[in-house]
C-alpha cells in the first residue's frame, strides 16, 4: 500500500467540484484516508511550493493557491502516487487524456483543478506538510 497527497484546487472547489472529484478518485479504487478544507496564507503556499521558488510563474501560483479554499487529502492504494498521476492527466489541460480530471475540469495551466506528488519522498513530505498521524485513518 501507498499514500498520495492530493489538492482540489481553489478553481475547483469555487465550482462546487469536490464530490465529482471525489467519485472519480474513489471510482479509480484509491482510498481517501484523510481530507479537510483549507485556505492558505500566501506563506503556506510559499513553503508548500518552495521547489518552485525560482520559477517564472511561483509568484501566480501561489498568489492562486491563496486566493480561495482548497481540499487536501491522502489517498491510499497500491502505486497511489503513479495511479493519481494518471487519473489527473497532463498538468496543461490541453494535453491531458480522456477520462482524466484535468481534461473534465481544468480551465487552463495554473487553474488545473488538481495536485498530486510525483514520488514517495515528496508525497511523504507534502503529507506531513498538512496532516498528522492522528488524522490518517486507513
Ligand atoms: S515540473 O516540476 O517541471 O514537473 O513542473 P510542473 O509539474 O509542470 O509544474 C509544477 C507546478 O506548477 C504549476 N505550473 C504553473 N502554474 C502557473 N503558471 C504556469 N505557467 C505553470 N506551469 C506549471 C503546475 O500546475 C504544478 O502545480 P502542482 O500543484 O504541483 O500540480
Amino acid at each position: 500500500m501507498e499514500r498520495t497527497f492530493s489538492i482540489i484546487k481553489p478553481d475547483a472547489v469555487e465550482r462546487n467540484l469536490i464530490g465529482s472529484i471525489f467519485q472519480m478518485i474513489e471510482e479509480a479504487g484509491l482510498r481517501i484516508v484523510a481530507t479537510k478544507k483549507i485556505h492558505m496564507t500566501k506563506a503556506q503556499a510559499e513553503g508548500f511550493y518552495a521547489v518552485h521558488s525560482e520559477r517564472p510563474f511561483f509568484n501566480s501560483l501561489t498568489e492562486y493557491m491563496c486566493s480561495g479554499p482548497c481540499v487536501v487529502s491522502v489517498l491510499e492504494g497500491e502505486n497511489a502516487i503513479k495511479r493519481y498521476r494518471e487519473l489527473m492527466g497532463a498538468t496543461n489541460p490541453e494535453q491531458a487524456a480522456e477520462g482524466t480530471i484535468r481534461k473534465r475540469f481544468a480551465q487552463n495551466i495554473e487553474a488545473n483543478a488538481v495536485h498530486g506528488s510525483d514520488a514517495p519522498e515528496t508525497a511523504a513530505v507534502e503529507i506531513s506538510y498538512f496532516f498528522n498521524q492522528l488524522e490518517i485513518v486507513g
